[in-house]
């Protein structure tokens, strides 16, 4: 392992009907709070009135920031900086997936600098204040109501990055699996996808002696597998939606990942695709991850052998660890395949008449990946491989 220091301050707080924490958590911070939500989800499911409910019975002023899109934009999180300066805002809320987190942490970010946060979102600067914001999430997928990660697009650049601050964990996160109740198939099934691809990030990383770590990271694994195919059967099961939360969280939140670090070429891929053809982040990484995996298998086969063993119940009599390893890579594409995830690019219309673009903006910061660190050709041959 590879000396590390653990720190995550976001309060979970985690289960059925405990938006009544709204009441001691927002007075701690003030009483001028910015309500940042997506197109309209949290209206048709009712849980807006709720909150409104609970902003009243507090006395708290409060604005909206909506429609923040799937797959954020710098463009939104501008609006909602806006609105932090000019109305003096002491805590936002975000109610609503990772996009609308990820938007609320670059507001967070961006209301504290006098520059364009679009400058915290490549790099230019690093934060050095924010202000306190808490979740309500509502769909399970990226992890984001507990990390300090954030993803955002600039749609008249075609560009999406990730960035991430210890001042951007989340002070609070509440989550209710009936909040998540409403969520759609498809989308359920990206987020399920979603949080399977944090863990075979983990995963693939160049440490030695992590067996703790793996077995956390299988289990994870495993339980998703158990519960996926009967949750997307049976949308409205509290106990399926509610293991579903949990896992989603527990994926990307760090407690799996001390002492290494993971390979993130996937999502760094993925995220070119979704810059340049706005598609949801779950269905472009269930096309891309098995055929990151086969160009990467040489890199060391004894750890796909052990996951395709371990998690995918692969037999490994008689085969080599190359041979045990892509079956188990095949048997991680029936599986997405089996719930209704999609397997090609071509399922989204992407043709190649914009590999150069995509492989471009993947390249955009050089070669990257940190199991085996990927070229201009690599990154080609994985898009080539996924059309
Ligand atoms: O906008 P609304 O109307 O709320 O609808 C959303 C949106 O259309 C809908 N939805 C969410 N909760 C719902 C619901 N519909 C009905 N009922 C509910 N309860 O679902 C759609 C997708 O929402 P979105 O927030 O975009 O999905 P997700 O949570 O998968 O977030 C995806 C974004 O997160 C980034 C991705 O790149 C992408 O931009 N990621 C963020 C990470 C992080 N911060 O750690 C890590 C991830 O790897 C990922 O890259
Ligand atoms: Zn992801």
């Amino acid at each position: 392992m590879q000396n590390f220091t653990f720190y995550n301050p976001t309060k979970l707080i985690f289960g059925k009907g405990q938006i009544e924490q709204l009441q001691t958590e927002i007075p701690k911070y003030g009483k001028k709070v910015l309500l940042v939500y997506g197109g309209g989800s949290i209206k048709k499911s009712g849980l807006y009135d709720q909150v409104i409910e609970h902003f009243n019975k507090l006395q708290v002023e409060y604005f909206e920031l909506s429609g923040v899109e799937p797959n954020p934009r710098i463009s939104t999180v501008r609006k909602g900086v806006d609105i932090c300066k000019q109305e003096g805002i002491e805590l936002i809320l975000a109610v609503g997936g990772g996009s609308v987190i990820d938007c609320t942490k670059a507001i967070a970010a961006g209301a504290k600098y006098d520059g364009d946060p679009w400058d915290i979102v490549i790099k230019k600067v690093f934060p050095t204040d924010a202000l306190p914001f808490g979740t309500i999430l509502t769909l399970a997928a990226t992890g984001s109501e507990m990390n300090s990660g954030s993803v955002i697009t600039n749609w008249e650049t075609n560009e999406k990055y990730g960035w991430g601050s210890p001042l951007v964990f989340p002070q609070f996160s509440i989550l209710d699996p009936v909040n998540t109740y409403t969520v759609p198939k498809n989308q359920t099934i990206y987020g399920i996808v979603d949080m399977m691809s944090h863990v075979f990030e983990h995963y693939f990383h160049l440490e030695s002696n992590t067996p703790l770590q793996d077995r956390l990271c299988e289990s994870i694994l495993q339980t998703v597998m158990e519960v996926a195919p009967k949750l997307v059967n049976d949308l409205e099961n509290y106990e399926y939606r509610e293991t579903i939360l949990y896992c989603g969280t527990m994926a990307l939140n760090g407690m799996v990942q001390m002492g290494f670090r993971g390979d993130w070429a996937t999502h760094n891929i993925e995220h070119a695709v979704s810059a340049v053809y706005d598609i949801p982040h779950g269905g472009g990484l269930a096309i891309l991850f098995p055929n990151w995996m086969k160009h990467n298998l040489s890199v060391n086969p004894a750890r796909f052998k052990q996951l395709a063993v371990r998690v995918f119940g692969v037999d490994p009599t008689g085969k080599t660890d190359e041979e045990a390893g892509l079956e188990g890579i095949e048997k991680i594409r029936a599986f997405w395949n089996s719930i209704g995830a999609p397997s090609r690019l071509a399922d989204y219309n992407i043709d190649d008449s914009k590999l150069d673009v995509l492989v471009d903006r993947a390249m955009k910061n050089g070669e990257f990946g940190n199991f085996k660190k990927l070229n201009a050709e690599d990154v080609r041959a994985i898009y080539i491989a996924s059309l």
